[in-house]
């Protein structure tokens, strides 16, 4: 991600928080974190972070240079709209929406991929089981980016 450097970054349902920990250190991004569920590591101590659902984000419109959100969208709540939590993170950014997501294709075995998942995140988050709700297709993703209304 080179052309972070210098830029804000909004990571959106950071979990620990390394991910975007490593764009502040390694590439030089000005870093900020969101989640939902605290899980940060003691590392990103420094970051500032808030405590908050994406589909209602305590940031001024246009006030970040990129939105990150990677692998989050299939984990939100099936009582949230992810065309909502998608809307409000393009308020927020006034440059670029960043969004890392596992797709489903037409050969993608759903329930497999799901239990999968879940098991997989119950491993590395004991303490925060993190329920698949939805995995979207690339078609769907993209035409909620490019019309976030
Ligand atoms: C698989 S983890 C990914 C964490 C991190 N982005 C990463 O890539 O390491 C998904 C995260 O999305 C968060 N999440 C789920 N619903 C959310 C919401 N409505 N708002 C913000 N974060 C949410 C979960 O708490 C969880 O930490």
């Amino acid at each position: 991600m080179p052309r972070m450097r210098d830029k804000t970054v909004l990571d959106v349902g950071c979990g620990d928080g390394l991910v975007s920990y490593s764009f502040q250190k390694e590439v030089g991004a000005i870093v900020t974190q969101c989640e939902v569920y605290d899980s940060r590591h003691p590392v990103t101590s420094e970051i500032p972070f808030t405590l908050t659902s994406a589909e209602s984000l305590p940031y001024l419109n246009d006030l970040l240079d990129v939105v990150y959100a990677r692998f989050v969208l299939h984990h939100i709540d099936s009582n949230v709209l992810v065309e909502r939590v998608v809307k409000e993170m393009a308020r927020v950014t006034s440059k670029q929406l960043i969004i890392h997501e596992e797709i489903a294709t037409p050969r993608t075995n759903i329930l497999v991929a799901k239990e999968y998942d879940e098991r997989m995140n119950a491993l590395f988050n004991p303490d925060h089981p993190m329920k698949v709700y939805n995995y979207y297709s690339r078609k769907k993703l993209n035409r909620l980016e490019l019309n976030p209304d």
